[in-house]
């Protein structure tokens, strides 16, 4: 075991390696984004792509079903838990529960997903909530980092949620029953980013890793924060190239800034 900052836990070697092979696994897929090499799902996916494809429905619930059963089998896995890693597992557990319900009962989707990428990033949520839970698990044998940032956690966590899910239910509502094309966005943060569900994302795992103060919950919002940086660039150029009236002041991300 290593000392770390003050605002952290101590690490362990497992656990400062996994956060190593998350943010340069992450980075390097924002990167690809970026270059125009996207993970095949949703608007930036080729349908004509000879790869294994289901519906964009399956693939998300394939995506999203095993973190919430990993963050759930945990309170029983871990039934000896203090007041912090339960509430780290609980962040997780409501934040893959909620994505179930948005795929069953909110998003509607128009088109489908690569088996591949499907494989890839099911397997980084479920690896990323499991050695988070287990970091947490680990981080109780040490004292409490000197700094507590855990009700701020709660409190980023709780409006990251809300306005992720915010966004989500505009994204919806550009479509009727059974349309699958795609408009320009409106309503809350849509004017002044492309991609603002993706901003409430970020706040949500901020929260978490306040919630959390290890190590990993830190490069899990870290390398998070640039994939998503990457996808919503490369969102914003999708979004010029099919609109001529898309407004160019309207930035990917961060309002007034990227
Ligand atoms: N933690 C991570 O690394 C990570 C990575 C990616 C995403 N996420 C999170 O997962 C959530 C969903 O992300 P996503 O990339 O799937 O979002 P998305 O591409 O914006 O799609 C969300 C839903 O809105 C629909 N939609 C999007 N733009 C539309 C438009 N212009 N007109 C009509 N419908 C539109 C999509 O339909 P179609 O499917 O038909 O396009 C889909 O049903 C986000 O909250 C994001 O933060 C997290």
């Amino acid at each position: 075991m290593m000392g770390t900052l003050d605002f952290l836990y101590p690490s362990s070697s497992f656990i400062t390696t996994m956060s190593m092979i998350n943010i340069l696994g992450l980075s390097f897929f924002g990167f690809l984004e970026i270059m125009g090499i996207n993970l095949q799902y949703s608007k930036l996916w080729n349908p004509n792509s000879k790869r294994i494809k289901v519906s964009s429905r399956t693939g998300m619930l394939l995506l999203y079903t095993p973190a919430f059963l990993v963050g759930f089998a945990s309170f029983w896995v871990f039934p000896e838990k203090g007041f912090r890693p339960l509430l780290v597992t609980a962040a997780l557990t409501i934040h893959f529960f909620k994505r179930v319900l948005e795929v069953l009962f909110v998003h509607k989707y128009s088109g489908g997903m690569v088996l591949d990428s499907i494989i890839l990033i099911s397997l980084g949520y479920s690896t990323s909530t499991a050695t988070m839970i287990h970091a947490q698990h680990i981080a109780q044998g040490f004292m409490e980092p000197a700094i507590d940032l855990k009700c701020t956690g709660i409190l980023l966590f709780s409006v990251g949620i809300c306005g992720n899910f915010y966004h989500h239910y505009l994204l919806s509502k550009l479509r009727g029953k059974g349309e699958k094309g795609y408009k320009i966005p409106k309503g809350g943060l849509f004017h002044q980013v492309t991609c603002p569900h993706y901003l409430f994302e970020i706040l949500e795992f901020v929260g978490v890793f306040f919630i959390s103060q290890t190590l990993y919950s830190l490069s899990f919002t870290i390398s998070t924060t640039l994939y998503l940086i990457g996808r919503s660039y490369a969102t914003r150029k999708w979004y010029i190239s099919k609109f001529e009236n898309f407004p160019r002041e309207t930035k990917a991300l961060i309002p007034y800034i990227f």
